[in-house]
């Protein structure tokens, strides 16, 4: 069966990536070892007690994935058991349950089906974004782990993250650093995009896309972008992407990994960036589920400016990159075995 037409109060070209309300959402609730009670509900709010610890002490954790419409009208998510992994990782960080990778996927299902009419048509390059998230509820004060925990998975059509999407912005090589290489900086944990706006709102009114993080050791080399990862192509065509404890294994990442690799025969390297040793790349991009691959014009560091591939072109290996990336994720270009998965 094909899926339901995208409804028409939307204008599918414009969109950026803004909260909307749809009519459904999924969730699950945990009490005593088990998940008691689940499904779609209606209402966007939730009602939780104020001493819960999500809201104390940031016991949550969240994910990000997206649900594509194809050419021939079906809705496809992209790699979602690798969304349920890292969910398992982040919350044995933070002390909550495990949702099931089965469980997980089936939810995500749901809830696109359930709001079907919102995932963006073919060829306008929007996409509906899921929101899964784990938070830590209930009646508390001590800094304790919760004894019950909600799951939810929300969803909203959604654009370019980065303003213009696939065109270079120039990015702010932040002063502070963003998570320890021994803390969370590899769960995807509320705490570290909370320690990540003040830096985030600065970069922003400075004019840059987002910030760029250093290794919180010794500030040398480079670590994440806020919302992305980070990767260079050098000038000998290596596809090169920083490797440390404290940044979040990006699922975007680790896929174009593979198709450098893979799909076009490039010499791959997860390992260290230096700041002080960008000559060495012809092209660089953050990239993330929001973000996709937004190529990087350029970074600031210091008083200093430095320029990667151009400040309006994009580079041929990042477009190349790209092109393969959305291809199959919009089920234009052959996926590797067990990459999508029909809704
Ligand atoms: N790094 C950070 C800090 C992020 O917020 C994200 C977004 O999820 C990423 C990297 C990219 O991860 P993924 O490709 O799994 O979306
Ligand atoms: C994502 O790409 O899914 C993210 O979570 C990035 C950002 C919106 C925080």
């Amino acid at each position: 069966m094909t899926a339901k037409a995208p409804v028409t109060t939307i204008d599918w070209e414009n969109l950026g990536f803004d909260y909307m309300d749809l009519p459904y959402r999924y969730r699950a609730y945990w009490k005593d070892g088990e998940w008691y009670k689940q499904g779609l509900e209606e209402d966007a709010n939730l009602v939780i007690n104020e001493g819960s610890p999500a809201l104390h002490y940031g016991q949550q954790a969240f994910e990000g994935l997206k649900a594509y419409r194809t050419k021939d009208n079906h809705v496809q998510l992209f790699r979602p058991d690798r969304n349920a992994k890292r969910l398992q990782d982040s919350c044995d960080r933070l002390l909550m349950p495990h949702v099931p990778v089965e469980m997980f996927i089936d939810a995500c299902k749901e809830v696109v089906q359930a709001n079907e009419e919102f995932v963006p048509p073919y060829g306008t390059g929007g996409t509906l974004y899921l929101r899964p998230m784990m938070i830590g509820v209930g009646e508390n004060i001590g800094v304790h782990a919760a004894k019950e925990y909600i799951f939810s998975i929300f969803a909203m059509p959604v654009g370019n993250y980065f303003k213009g999407g696939m065109v270079p912005t120039k990015f702010l090589v932040s002063e502070y650093d963003r998570a320890a290489h021994r803390g969370t900086g590899a769960s995807k944990v509320g705490g570290n995009y909370a320690a990540s706006l003040l830096p985030g709102s600065k970069a922003h009114a400075a004019g840059f896309s987002d910030c760029i993080y250093l290794d919180p050791v010794n500030h040398e080399k480079i670590e994440e972008v806020g919302s992305a990862n980070f990767f260079g192509i050098t000038k000998d065509g290596k596809f090169v992407t920083p490797k440390s404890p404290s940044i979040l294994p990006s699922v975007t990442k680790y896929s174009l990994l593979y198709l450098a690799e893979h799909n076009f025969g490039m010499e791959v390297e997860q390992g260290d960036i230096y700041i002080n040793d960008l000559d060495r790349f012809a092209e660089a991009g953050a990239c993330g589920t929001a973000a996709v691959i937004s190529p990087i014009a350029g970074f600031q560091v210091g008083d200093t400016y430095h320029e990667f591939y151009s400040e309006t072109e994009v580079g041929p290996v990042t477009k190349k990159l790209y092109e393969e990336l959305t291809g199959i994720q919009f089920g234009d270009r052959p996926a590797p075995e067990g990459w999508i998965v029909r809704v």
